[in-house]
């Protein structure tokens, strides 16, 4: 079955998870004075709580799609057959859940990278691809061809759920990362924070179309001009014309079919 989702991300199959989060805005702005990269900033984290003002019902949803985000899956709840990991959070957490890649070099909270523990949970028998590293970051492989050299694009998730208590007779095997690694068929990609990523999801599609044809002249005369990107989704459109469109960039382009499709 092909499923497509709007904005989101390598789990991103649950539309409602993301869309009923409200992440903290953060502001970007800092100024670069020097050359040497300061590291991930110490102390507590100054994101991934609910606005300020929300109504009850805003903050009850808030806090209903964070319990989601923090669930760690079982083959029952969705995982599987194939997985990058079992949690939103495993994946997105630095400093705090919603955020980037876990790392052991955290100053909030340092944490050896999680799909090293989730490929042989629960009985779990795989194997670890080389590039998936205890003191790295978490990844998402996409291929870039086919095996019949047409492209691809599309990601690969790293371990099945063949060999777990909870799997049954599953015994779908993993993909050749080795194989890919050799013919320099991978693209690593980490995990992007989400922060924010709730109140673009709560653009509506006609403030999009509207800022499409806004000050055509001047954007004329600029040379700017854009499409919306109209992708598949899961969840039903909220546009009147009934097309479901996208906000944010790299998960409406991929299927997302893995995290619920056990
Ligand atoms: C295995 C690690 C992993 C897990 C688990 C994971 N993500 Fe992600 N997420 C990523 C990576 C990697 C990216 C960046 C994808 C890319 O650039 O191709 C990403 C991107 C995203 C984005 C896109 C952000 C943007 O600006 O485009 C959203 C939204 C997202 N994830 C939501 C979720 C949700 C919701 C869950 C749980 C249902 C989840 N993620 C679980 C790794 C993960």
């Amino acid at each position: 079955m092909h499923r497509h989702r709007i904005a989101s991300g390598a789990r991103c199959a649950q539309s409602f998870v993301m869309s009923s989060v409200i992440w903290f805005a953060i502001t970007p702005g800092v100024l670069l004075f020097g050359q040497s990269d300061p590291g991930p900033r110490p102390g507590p984290p100054a994101a991934g709580r609910p606005l300020p003002g929300l109504t009850p019902t805003e903050l009850a949803t808030f806090q209903a799609g964070l319990q989601r985000f923090t669930r760690v899956d079982t083959v029952s709840t969705g995982l599987g057959p194939r997985f990058n990991s079992n949690s939103c959070v495993s994946c997105h957490s630095q400093p705090i859940a919603g955020g980037s890649s876990p790392s052991l070099h955290s100053p909030q909270n340092p944490q050896v990278n999680p799909q090293i523990a989730v490929a042989t949970l629960a009985g779990a028998t795989n194997t670890i691809p080389s590039f998936v590293q205890p003191d790295g970051p978490v990844v998402a492989v996409r291929f870039v061809n086919n095996s019949d050299g047409t492209p691809d694009g599309g990601v690969h998730d790293l371990f099945v759920i063949s060999g777990r208590t909870d799997a049954g007779t599953c015994n779908i095997i993993q993909p050749d990362f080795a194989g890919a690694l050799a013919a320099n068929n991978l693209i690593l990609r980490i995990p992007t924070p989400l922060f924010g990523a709730g109140l673009m999801e709560a653009i509506p599609d006609g403030a999009i179309l509207a800022n499409q044809t806004a000050n055509a002249a001047q954007k004329a005369a600029l040379g700017i001009s854009g499409t919306p990107i109209e992708a598949p989704t899961m969840a039903p459109s909220r546009a009147s014309d009934g097309k479901p469109r996208t906000r944010a960039c790299w998960c409406s382009q991929v299927r997302r079919t893995t995290w619920r499709s056990a």
